[in-house]
């Protein structure tokens, strides 16, 4: 099962993709990490990717595709994987297709305002090393901004400025948001309202989740 997390900036795909990796053991792509990662090494991926990613733009699919072939085929996730920011478009959404044709496919798009992004970005802090997130208003770390799990420096990430988040919205409703159209048409959309709190967006998916979980064995069993 592939289950595609999308939502606007701030909507809570990585937070969710952490929760649900954890619950099901699936483990979770998340595409902004991957880059982040480069970039922080220095390698030449990273440096072409960054320029655009600390604009808000979208990085070329050229990068991002080489990326998500390296890691969908790892044996860890034959039963199934969780995409957190793949695909942003209607493009990457085919090639996905293309790449990985067996793949059953859910694709929930966890919906939240702008202004609720905006709000929600700038009190947000990562760590560097676990990639764990954390929030100085709702979920703030037990020590003054260092990781309860590895004990780093948290950081404010380069694109959670106010300016660039402005872009990175802009970008999601001209480019990602026809996903949701996208996916309604095959019959695989679901949509979760993510302005209610981590728990309750948690259940609400895992329950998605379940239900998809239980009708695609039951089709396997009476193939
Ligand atoms: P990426 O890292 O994927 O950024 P994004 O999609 O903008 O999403 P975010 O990571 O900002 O937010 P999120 O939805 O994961 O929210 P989170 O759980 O952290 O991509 C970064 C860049 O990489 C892109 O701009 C682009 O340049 C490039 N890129 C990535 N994928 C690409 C692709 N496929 N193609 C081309 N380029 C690509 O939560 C946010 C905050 O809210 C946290 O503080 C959290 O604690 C808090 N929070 C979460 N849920 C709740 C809740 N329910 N209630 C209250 N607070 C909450």
């Amino acid at each position: 099962m592939r289950i595609i997390l999308f939502g606007p900036p701030g909507s809570g795909k990585g937070t969710q993709g952490n929760l649900l990796e954890k619950k099901y053991g699936f483990p979770k792509i998340s595409m902004g990490d991957l880059l982040r990662s480069e970039v922080q090494d220095g390698t030449p991926l990273g440096k072409e990717a960054e320029a655009k990613m600390n604009r808000g733009e979208l990085v070329s699919d050229d990068i991002v595709v080489k990326m998500i072939k390296n890691r969908i085929f790892k044996p860890e996730c034959q039963k199934g994987y969780i995409m957190d920011g793949f695909p942003r478009d209607i493009s990457q959404a085919q090639r996905l297709e293309e790449i990985d044709p067996a793949s059953e496919e859910m694709a929930i798009e966890i919906y939240l305002s702008d202004q609720a992004a905006l709000n929600r970005l700038g009190a947000r802090r990562v760590c560097p090393d676990c990639d764990a997130i954390y929030n100085l208003i709702n979920k703030p770390p037990k020590k003054d901004e260092t990781c309860d799990v590895c004990e780093e420096k948290l950081m404010l990430r380069d694109d959670d400025k106010p300016g660039v988040i402005k872009d990175r919205l802009k970008i999601y409703h001209e480019q990602t948001e026809v996903l949701i159209e996208y996916y309604s048409r095959k019959k695989v959309y679901f949509r979760i309202d993510g302005e209610e709190t981590v728990e309750s967006v948690f259940q609400h998916i895992s329950s998605l989740l379940d239900k998809e979980l239980a009708r695609s064995q039951e089709a396997e069993v009476t193939k």
